[in-house]
């Protein structure tokens, strides 16, 4: 973590020095203080307590603005470490594959990127400001002290190790419970995330009080860990006490002894010695503060490593030869299982599209349609076998080259809070309006569009629930269109849509854009017949292929699909 500190590297200087300047008044008041007592008060001698008093009020002046200066430097150090630290974490997050996002779950990420970063930039606030505090008013007491008399420090000496066994002690043990209060917070995160993501079905389905119940354990359950941890550290701070207020009886004792006995001593050194001593311990129980804040950042540093470390699964090729051909996918007896699992999903498929060709995928849901598409822009990595775009490995591009030839609408259409405008321009920031417009009437989108209050920059609402779903995955169409692109993929994009829209919208479609080669998944075979191939997919394996005359004559399974919605058809 400390790289994400270098660029803030004078300020981390320049903090600690004004602390240590801030330290240092501190520990001249009870010097100034002792000289009042001493040579003012018991002589009665005025004009000194007037010249010393004036002494501590500008060193009290100036401790302050040495602090408030320190706090300004730690606080420019530690929040921009914070937002470089969750910057770079954001941009980690964003490179990973949807496999390794699965497997640290929504939930948990949001966590490491809020919560974890927060712990760890008050971590770097504290270690600033506190650590050089106290570490230098715990130096700077014991030599003050030892400059009052030796027999203090040793005192001080004797308190310490009990101290510092007591830290240790309760810290060892807290240390594994703040791991588990950040996990307990992922729980909380994750319910949050996914019930206020989907609000709507949890309303249709009348199960408010179930989720709340779901809630309700997992928040009981992070109350419950904070509870134990906190309870572990609220011992702490009392058996510190005790031991600094035993240390400031023994001075007391010594140094009353030391007074009745040989007049070495003073008493205003001996307040003075006190003063020093709660200093000093009171610094020591500020440090085991800034320990116990450590240990619980050091648990949050290790998971947001965790994410950092996790090196993208999906790694750039080479993207060093160009390419021969535009536009072809090719399948080489590809194979597939989803990570963690076994069971292949897609078995030797051996497929090619050419360029301009529009291939229509159909089959039963769970078939592994949306698994074959995904291995295109490799979203996955085939487990065996090869995919081919342009004559060239998939594995052997840029990802972003790749990804740059490929055109998707997924199957779950996904729309942000923006304009209708600004998502169709997404992919593609100085798309001229004209063809935007051109992009949305190909989709069948722009009727629609024009017939609402503000046209295009109508405000979408979050994740388009202001839209019906035939709208959102027009305008899911609309904005892969516009893209450029040599490969459209859509998966299942047109399913909401009336039979004679979705005709116009494939028209539309092979006259804008007839290059392209097109990879259609559908449910209904009307909506692809004219189609130059219809590819049946069948438990993962490729069942038939053809147009739709030929499998027609020789496909069994296409004709039972075809007869099947036909009836549906009639039925309805
Ligand atoms: N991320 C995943 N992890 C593990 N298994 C998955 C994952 N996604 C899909 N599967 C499994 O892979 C199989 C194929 O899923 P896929 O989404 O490709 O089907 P599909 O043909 O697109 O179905 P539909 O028509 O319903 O969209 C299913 O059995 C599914 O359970
Ligand atoms: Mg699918």
């Amino acid at each position: 973590m400390l790289k994400y500190l270098k660029k803030y590297w004078l300020f981390c200087i320049l903090a600690p020095l004004f602390m240590v300047g801030e330290v240092a008044m501190d520990l001249w008041q009870p010097d100034l203080m002792a000289k009042i007592v001493d040579q003012g008060v018991l002589h009665s001698d005025f004009s000194l307590i007037v010249r010393v008093g004036v002494q501590m009020i500008l060193c009290v002046l100036a401790g302050g603005t040495f602090g408030v200066t320190c706090g300004v430097f730690a606080n420019i150090a530690s929040q921009g470490f914070g937002n470089d630290l969750r910057k770079d974490l954001f941009s980690h997050i964003m490179s990973l594959s949807f496999e390794q996002t699965d497997k640290f779950t929504t939930g948990s990420l949001i966590t490491r990127l809020s919560n974890d970063v927060t712990q760890v930039q008050n971590m770097v606030s504290l270690a600033i400001r506190g650590l050089v505090r106290n570490g230098v008013m715990f130096v700077g007491g014991v030599f003050m002290l030892w400059r009052q008399s030796p027999r203090f420090a040793l005192v001080a000496g004797c308190g310490m190790p009990f101290i510092l066994f007591l830290i240790v002690f309760f810290l060892r043990k807290a240390s594994p419970l703040f791991r588990v209060v950040q996990e307990k917070l992922d729980g909380v995160n994750h319910v949050m995330q996914e019930d206020v993501a989907g609000a709507r079905v949890v309303k249709a389905y009348v199960k408010e009080a179930y989720e709340l119940d779901r809630f309700d354990r997992a928040n009981d359950a992070l109350c419950r860990e904070n509870l134990r941890v906190q309870t572990l550290l609220a011992f702490l701070g009392p058996c510190m006490n005790i031991i600094m207020n035993l240390c400031v009886v023994a001075v007391i004792l010594v140094g009353g002894i030391t007074v009745k006995n040989d007049g070495t001593l003073t008493p205003g050194s001996i307040m003075a010695a006190i003063t020093y001593l709660t200093q000093i311990l009171g610094g020591v129980g500020f440090l085991a503060n800034i320990f116990q804040t450590f240990t619980r950042a050091k648990a949050s540093a290790d998971r947001i490593g965790e994410v950092l470390s996790s090196r993208p699964s999906l790694t750039d090729g080479a993207d060093a030869q160009p390419e021969t051909e535009r536009g072809t996918v090719e399948f080489r007896d590809v194979s597939f299982a989803y990570p963690g699992t076994t069971q292949n999903v897609l078995e030797h498929i051996d497929l090619t599209v050419r360029q301009g060709e529009t291939l229509a995928i159909i089959g039963a849901t769970g078939s592994g349609k949306s698994t074959l598409i995904d291995l295109i822009p490799r979203f996955y990595d085939a487990t065996s076998g090869e995919v081919l775009v342009d004559g060239k490995n998939v594995r052997d591009y840029t990802l972003s080259a790749l990804r740059e030839k490929i055109a998707v609408v997924m199957q779950r259409t996904e729309l942000y809070s923006r304009s209708i405008e600004e998502n169709i321009r997404w992919g593609v920031a100085d798309a001229e309006p004209a063809q935007i417009k051109s992009a949305a009437q190909t989709a069948q989108a722009d009727g629609f569009i024009c017939e609402t209050e503000y046209g295009y920059y109508t405000p979408v609402s979050e994740g388009g629930h202001s839209l019906s779903g035939g709208q959102k995955q027009r305008i899911s169409v609309a904005r892969a269109v516009l893209k450029p692109h040599e490969i459209l993929i859509f998966d299942g994009a047109t399913s909401a849509l009336d039979l004679r829209t979705e005709a116009s919208l494939y028209d539309a479609l092979n006259r804008q854009d007839p290059d392209s080669t097109k990879i259609i998944i559908a449910q209904r075979i009307a909506s692809v017949q004219s189609a130059d191939r219809i590819l049946v997919l069948d438990g993962g394996r490729i069942a038939a292929c053809g147009t739709h005359e030929s499998l027609m004559a020789e496909s069994e399974i296409y004709r039972d699909i075809f007869f099947s919605q036909q009836r549906e058809g009639g039925a309805a």
